[in-house]
């Protein structure tokens, strides 16, 4: 079954509190945390310590997205707090060092790509990485529509792991919602992650349900 990891950039951080509350009791798998620094991407989010906050108000696993140009240097403090721990292929720092880094501090390491970036670029690195995560927006807001091309990068990322007996998961970032979901599922994703689609609607429990009925079909 497909996972869904609920980015909460869209919700209101006055209330986090209240918005893991909600998403626990909507029975996602886990939390996406976006991570920005204003350099790597044009915005600028939160950091180690709301990390920690998040960790310790929650049951659910952190799913830790870091858009920062230099992840090497964090990588122990984010660790420390979530269970898998995604950089960008894109950043300054040893993209594989890094995936191996992520692992020695005791989380599942993965690389994320960029719309611009295929995802040949990723294949040499799959045996270090846990999971891939395929952008379907350029990070830095929520709110912004999918990129179609993600759609066969999810599909030639599963051809490949497949082929080679991997058991690297992949996910997708960015634009997810009812009409999208379907389109990455059958491609072979592994997890959603969904901001604007979850927080922007109604009711969060419906949603959830609404888009794992729409990933299922
Ligand atoms: C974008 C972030 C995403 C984004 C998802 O840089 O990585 O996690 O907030 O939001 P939606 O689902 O609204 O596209
Ligand atoms: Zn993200």
């Amino acid at each position: 079954m497909i996972r869904i990891s609920p980015s909460i950039l869209t919700a209101d951080f006055a209330h986090l509190g209240d918005a893991l509350k909600r998403l626990e009791d909507a029975g996602v798998e886990m939390i996406h945390v976006d991570v920005m620094d204003g350099v790597f991407v044009p915005n600028i989010s939160i950091g180690i310590p709301v990390c920690r906050s998040i960790h310790a108000a929650t049951r659910l696993p952190l799913d830790v997205h870091l858009m920062i140009v230099q992840p090497q240097k964090y990588i122990e403090q984010f660790a420390a707090t979530a269970e898998r721990v995604t950089i960008h292929y894109e950043s300054e720092c040893d993209v594989r060092a890094t995936l191996r880094q992520i692992r020695a501090a005791g989380a599942l390491a993965a690389v994320s790509i960029k719309p611009a970036t295929p995802a040949e670029a990723v294949f040499d690195l799959l045996e270090e990485a846990d999971m891939v995560l395929v952008m379907s927006v350029e990070p830095g807001f929520g709110g912004q529509s999918y990129i179609p091309t993600a759609t066969e990068k999810i599909a030639a990322l599963r051809r490949e792991i497949d082929r080679r007996g991997l058991k690297t998961e992949i996910e997708v970032d960015g634009g997810i919602n009812e009409a999208t979901a379907p389109l990455a599922a059958a491609a072979g994703v592994d997890i959603l992650v969904a901001g604007s689609a979850l927080f922007n609607a109604p009711d969060m429990s419906e949603a959830v349900r609404a888009l794992r009925a729409a990933a299922a079909r």
